[in-house]
């Protein structure tokens, strides 16, 4: 018995010894991995303790909700920027401090550092990207795109011709915006034109769901993880959206590699004699210092970037700069008298290359309402590094920066009366002695916005052509500002519409 029962122990140590090696060298591991948590954690916390808090709601939530993404939400960031005017810390929850930034002195350190401190997907990728990118916002890519503005901007004038002679005189601005950046937007990175300001398209359609269901996403924390977004009905709408917005770009790429030669250099640089380089053409034609070319799939992914980081971006702009210009008519009647003098002796009413820079006043218009009204409100940046900031403080790696677009632009130490709409901010004379970072719409650093000339562009036409033809009255009720992925209006914005010849001079 005995001796059964020693065996019966022998055999079980010898069974159980890996077992039990693993037991110990797990507990072990995790024990340190704890350890090494707790004590980053509670560095952090004394390194972070010098920068000024908001008081919290509680331990738990902390600051999760104090700045919701609502008009109060928005009121609530230009406080804090106008209470913490170089930048404050908040918990996002118990355990995960956010640096804000909302001052262009502090933010000097964050875009400087954006090159290699400072990461949000894979670094090296990023950079042989961007710099393969860049000849396709070349202004050479881009004068020709003038074209392709005006003639989406005429069919979205038509459309509004005819919905005010059917009684339509008031306007959503984002619903036409957002289609018109849309067409433009294929017609220059595809040369397709779905005529999709007119007739709904199964591509731009899903262009729009899969923004909208990516704002929803953002808004419900525990559907961020994949697995379970994707057992979700909305998960299920955004693989099929993908699939169709991916179907596209891949038929459009396979059809002109088809239809390519077998030398591709000679034959889009003398396209590029006769016609418009369109961005795939442009993505196929470009190659690194050792000639490698961006695969068919990078092709895609960038592709699909473009026409997602492009369209809401761009329509938010031109919505609050319309409706900038309606609450102040002088300003409307200034920028309307200055395309009409430009275009006074010619006989097309088009917008040239050269006419950019004819538009002085227009220009300082755009820029305040993206001060006022910034498309995209905040980014945010992972440090992969320590960073010293001028006054001597750290951030310790690992601590999430916002760059706070809005509250920076919103900021009474670097714009005073930051809620006045005034362009001439905006003079040559006033811009003199302003920090470069403390107007910040398309980012700054490495890592700001590829396509700004792209919409600056757009802009310029759409906002000079639209002002020749229509006039831009308030409506009735104030909108109210939402931010999700870029800012909104709560239910559109909605601004009377005249069409300049009916209205008295
Ligand atoms: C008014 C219009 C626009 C605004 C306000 C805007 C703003 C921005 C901002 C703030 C960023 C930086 C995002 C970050 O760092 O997380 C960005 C990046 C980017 N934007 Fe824009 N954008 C506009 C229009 C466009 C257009 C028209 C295109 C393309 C046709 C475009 C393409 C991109 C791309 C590809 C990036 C990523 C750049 C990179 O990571 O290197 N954007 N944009």
């Amino acid at each position: 018995m005995l001796e059964l029962s020693v065996s019966r122990l022998g055999f079980g140590l010898v069974a159980a010894s890996p077992w039990l090696l693993l037991l110990v060298v797990g507990t072990s591991w995790l024990l340190a991995r704890i350890l090494a948590w707790t004590y980053t954690f509670y560095n952090n916390c004394r390194l972070l303790q010098c920068f000024p808090q908001p008081p919290k709601l509680n331990w738990f939530f902390a600051h999760l909700y104090l700045v919701p993404p609502t008009e109060q939400g928005l009121r609530k960031s230009t406080q804090l920027a106008a209470n913490y005017s170089h930048g404050y810390l908040i918990w996002f929850g118990p355990i995960t401090p956010m640096i804000v930034f909302c001052h262009p002195d502090m933010l000097r350190s964050i875009a400087n550092a954006s090159g290699d401190g400072l990461l949000l997907s894979a670094g090296d990728k990023w950079s042989r990207h961007r710099h393969l990118l860049t000849p396709a916002f070349h202004f050479n890519i881009l004068k020709p795109y003038m074209k392709i503005f005006t003639k989406s901007t005429d069919i979205m004038h038509t459309k509004w011709e005819r919905l005010i002679t059917q009684g339509h005189t008031r306007l959503d601005m984002f619903e036409h915006l957002s289609l018109l950046t849309l067409d433009s937007l294929q017609k220059c990175v595809f040369s397709f034109d779905s005529n999709c300001q007119e007739k709904p398209s199964k591509y731009i359609t899903a262009i729009l769901e899969l923004s909208e269901l990516v704002a929803k996403r953002n808004r419900q924390i525990f559907l961020h993880a994949d697995f379970l977004y994707f057992l979700t009905l909305d998960g299920w709408r955004f693989r099929r959206a993908c699939r169709l917005v991916h179907d596209f770009t891949d038929a459009v790429i396979q059809e002109r590699r088809r239809t390519l030669p077998e030398n591709v250099d000679d034959f889009l640089k003398a396209k590029a004699k006769t016609k418009t380089l369109d961005f795939i053409d442009v993505l196929l034609l470009t190659k690194d210092e050792d000639g490698k070319r961006l695969s068919d799939e990078d092709i895609r992914a960038e592709a699909d970037t473009f026409m997602f980081e492009g369209h809401d971006t761009t329509a938010s702009g031109l919505s609050w700069i319309l409706y900038n210009l309606a609450k102040h008519p002088e300003y409307q009647e200034h920028c309307r008298q200055e395309v009409q003098e430009l275009l006074r002796d010619r006989e097309s009413k088009e917008i040239e290359w050269d006419d950019l820079a004819q538009l002085p006043f227009l220009t300082m218009c755009i820029k305040e309402s993206l001060r006022l009204h910034p498309p995209v409100t905040i980014i945010s940046r992972c440090c992969t590094q320590d960073i010293v900031l001028p006054n001597g403080r750290v951030i310790p790696k690992g601590v999430i920066c916002i760059i706070d677009i809005f509250g920076t632009h919103h900021n009474p130490s670097v714009w005073p009366d930051p809620e006045v709409y005034d362009p001439f901010r905006f003079d040559q004379e006033n811009i003199k002695g302003r920090s470069p970072l403390a107007f910040i719409p398309f980012s700054a650093g490495p890592r700001n916005c590829i396509g700004q000339t792209f919409a600056m562009t757009e802009m310029k036409v759409v906002l000079a052509l639209t002002l020749l033809r229509f006039r831009f009255l308030p409506d009735k009720e104030e909108p109210r500002r939402k931010r999700e992925l870029i800012l909104r209006a709560e239910g559109g914005l909605w601004l009377q519409v005249e069409p300049l010849s009916a209205s008295p001079q």
